[in-house]
């Protein structure tokens, strides 16, 4: 199996390439591609180490030209970053001059991150499906997800979101009961940042009481949440919740704070840096300080299934609706649980969802349809509508001048700014 990873010389590949190397028997070619021909070189070639170091046999090489590397792939990874680290820290800062919240993926940063990512992306996708095999899967990593999934299925490609959020809370959750991970199958659901645990089934029995009883402290110290949140609900959302349920607090510990943005840059230059070192084999813990943890591990486990290998496994995936969650239109994109086979993701059964957690997807969900609307077709007024409609927004004195923020800080990368 061929695959190509878009955005392949990024600091996070090695994490990806050891988790094939691990774990990954049917991959035979790994190719990494990416505009940026100096760090690409670097982690290409840590990269070949690393499975080296795996005795793994896969065939491995890095280019710069897209359409070169995808041609005959099975399967196109997309995890690429417009505009770098720096068009993060601008998302991440210029909200909180109208006192929201600023962060990569979600409120005003995550539209300006969907503005300038989606038609990127779709002309990426429609070089792969002019070159890749017949039925290759695109499987998107690029935030934000659930957006860049959404404008993906809508242009009939055949593709999956995904996100590394619920097997962190499937590894955490393992640990805790003192299982193997693998035995745990989450109700993970919502939309893509924007998810709770609902259930946690071990041998078919809901353990998530089990773990909200013996583990509170800690379960809503890593979602950064009061405890008495976690209670209220009975289940445990996402850390990115946190931006909703605790958003003023954020944003005043955000204000005057490096961004994570910056902190990722130093980061990176410290990776790039180990890298460089011939005699490193093998991922250095540093990458750890990253958020991405295990996201090979999900893409290894849904790359797998997609090609008929263990069906029964259980992914977190970016799907379409199709009525699965009865209050949201069927194209809407969510995620949810799934197996997954040749012929594609099959999503679990959802319970019945209370009106508070239906209402917030609900009014996210349709912010996310007004993005997309404004990031394939542009303008002022399409980027007040979607900001208007933002939860953390919703106001016409916060929304009209964010919107200008907004594509005066993002303009370098909107063709129609
Ligand atoms: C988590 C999210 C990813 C996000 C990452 C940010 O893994 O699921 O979607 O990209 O965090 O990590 P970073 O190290 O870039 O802050
Ligand atoms: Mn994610």
């Amino acid at each position: 199996m061929k695959i190509a990873v878009i955005g392949g010389g990024s600091t996070y590949t090695p994490e990806l390439v050891d988790g094939f190397a691990r774990l990954g028997s049917m991959v035979t070619e790994l190719v990494l591609i990416d505009p940026a021909a100096e760090r690409l070189d670097v982690v290409g070639a840590f990269s070949a180490r690393i499975l080296q170091h795996h005795g793994h046999q896969a065939k491995i090489w890095w280019t710069t030209d897209l359409d070169a590397g995808v041609t005959d792939a099975d399967v196109a990874l997309i995890q690429l970053r417009v505009g770098g680290q720096q068009a993060r820290i601008n998302d991440e800062t210029f909200p909180l001059e109208c006192g929201c919240v600023g962060q990569e993926t979600t409120g005003a940063g995550g539209l300006a991150k969907a503005l300038r990512t989606v038609p990127v992306v779709l002309d990426v996708a429609s070089r792969i499906r002019e070159r890749a095999k017949p039925g290759a899967w695109i499987i998107d990593f690029t935030n934000p997800v659930g957006i860049v999934t959404r404008a993906l299925l809508d242009a009939g490609h055949r593709a999956v979101g995904l996100c590394n959020v619920a097997i962190g809370f499937q590894r955490r959750f393992a640990g805790h009961l003192g299982v193997d991970p693998s035995q745990v199958v989450l109700e993970h659901v919502g939309l893509n940042h924007l998810t709770w645990e609902r259930a946690a089934y071990v041998d078919g029995v809901d353990r998530l009481p089990d773990l909200l009883r013996d583990h509170l402290p800690s379960l809503a110290a890593e979602v950064d949440l009061a405890q008495a949140v976690l209670q209220s609900l009975g289940n445990v959302p996402s850390y990115y919740l946190s931006y909703f349920y605790s958003h003023d607090r954020h944003v005043q510990s955000l204000i005057g704070a490096p961004t994570r943005g910056q902190r990722v840059a130093e980061l990176e230059a410290s990776l790039l840096e180990m890298y460089r070192d011939v005699s490193l084999v093998q991922k250095p813990a540093l990458l750890e300080e990253r958020g991405g943890a295990y996201y090979s591990e999900a893409a290894v486990g849904l790359i797998a299934s997609l090609h008929g290998f263990d069906s029964s496994a259980v992914h977190s995936v970016n799907v379409r609706n199709e009525g699965l969650l009865p209050f949201l239109p069927a194209s809407a994109v969510i995620e949810v649980s799934a197996r997954a086979s040749i012929d594609g993701p099959a999503v679990l059964p959802v319970s019945p969802l209370p009106p508070d957690m239906a209402g917030l997807i609900g009014h996210v969900s349709g912010y996310e349809e007004l993005a997309l609307d404004a990031a394939l077709r542009g303008g002022r007024e399409r980027v007040y509508r979607a900001l208007l409609a933002h939860p953390l927004v919703g106001q016409h004195e916060i929304a009209d001048p964010l919107t200008d923020l907004l594509i005066a800080s993002g303009r370098a990368h909107l063709a129609w700014a």
